[in-house]
């Protein structure tokens, strides 16, 4: 019987239960058997297979997290790992797999795929940094809880005349923290894509928006920039406004997806099983300019995804 699989694998993000049902539901409509692997790659190499049918995957569009669990997987990275997963995929008749994550998960499909096993990536992160499409799945939703957070947080600092230094997450992208600085007002915003001087950009800024009468003030920091206990430690040394830092963390990562979630994972996981149908494997599914689209993935690989910097200028500008 034609088999494919599909597995979730990296960082966990919501809407990814949601592609994993657009997966299960058009292959099956297409005519496949599909299997879902537990665990990402780890499964791949150990076998940790469940059959999926219709009703696998009832009641969970609306459900963070990922009921396939996801691990990064270094075994997979190496040779051995691979050959294993290889006798698996054989054993089991799977000619294709759907491979749900970040750009590390991808270079594991292109490596299965190089080896016969047609592969398609579908982009689930919350950092929204996959170069080749304009979105990925689990950043809206990672940005309206991190929104809600810091409104909170605003209340509090506000009532209180204080400086709220808040952490988002992105260790090497800033996406999530552009958007949610722009939404929360924040005065300003620390992002890894853009060098920034603490006492230009942050201190100057904060004193110069007191003296025009601002009490309280929100700086929204991306995971990758530093440490914000000491940020914080900074800011009210040198302008002696009281300040606190908050880490958000995992928070950002849970929950139920928005529709923008929802929506785009079912458009992107029934694209995956489209090219899987026509044996085309070794792509990426995209998001450009609206459209679902797809790309190899080694060419994938090398995109780079140039920041918004104009949207970073606006925050800059109507901050103050
Ligand atoms: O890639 C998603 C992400 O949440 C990043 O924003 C963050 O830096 C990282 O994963 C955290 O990884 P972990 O869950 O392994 O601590």
């Amino acid at each position: 019987e034609k088999t494919i699989a599909v597995l979730t694998s990296g960082g966990d993000a919501p809407g990814m239960n949601a592609a994993i049902r657009a997966v299960v539901r058009a292959g099956i409509f297409k005519g496949f058997r599909v299997l879902g692997v537990r665990r990402g790659y780890n499964g791949l190499i150990k076998g940790d297979l469940v059959e999926m049918n219709l009703r696998s995957v009832s009641g969970i569009i609306h459900r963070g997290g990922t009921v396939l669990y996801t691990a990064r997987s270094p075994e997979f990275n190496t040779e051995a790992g691979m050959q294993k997963a290889i006798q698996v995929c054989r054993a089991h008749n799977i000619l294709g797999v759907v491979v749900i994550g970040g750009d590390g998960s991808f270079r594991g499909a292109r490596d299965l795929s190089e080896r016969g096993y047609n592969c398609v990536g579908i982009p689930g992160t919350i950092d929204n940094d996959i170069a080749c499409s304009d979105y990925t799945i689990g950043f809206d939703t990672a940005m309206n809880t991190a929104m809600e957070a810091v409104d909170r947080l605003r209340d509090t600092s506000q009532s209180h005349d204080r400086c709220s230094v808040v952490e988002v997450m992105g260790r090497r992208a800033g996406w999530l923290a552009l958007r949610c600085g722009i939404a929360v007002g924040a005065t300003s915003i620390l992002v890894p894509e853009a060098p920034f001087d603490l006492q230009k950009d942050v201190i100057d800024r904060m004193v110069e928006n007191q003296r025009a009468g601002k009490q309280h003030f929100v700086v929204v920091v991306a995971e990758g920039v530093g440490n914000v206990s000491e940020i914080a430690k900074e800011i009210q040394t040198r302008t002696g406004i009281e300040s606190r830092a908050t880490v958000l963390g995992h928070i950002q990562r849970g929950g139920s997806p928005t529709v923008t979630d929802r929506v785009v994972a079912s458009q992107m996981g029934y694209h995956a099983v489209e090219l899987l149908s026509k044996g085309i494997g070794n792509r990426v599914v995209a998001m450009k300019a609206d459209k679902v689209v797809d790309y190899n993935i080694s060419e994938a690989l090398q995109m780079k995804k140039p920041f918004d910097f104009n949207l970073y200028q606006i925050a800059h500008d109507i901050s103050i």
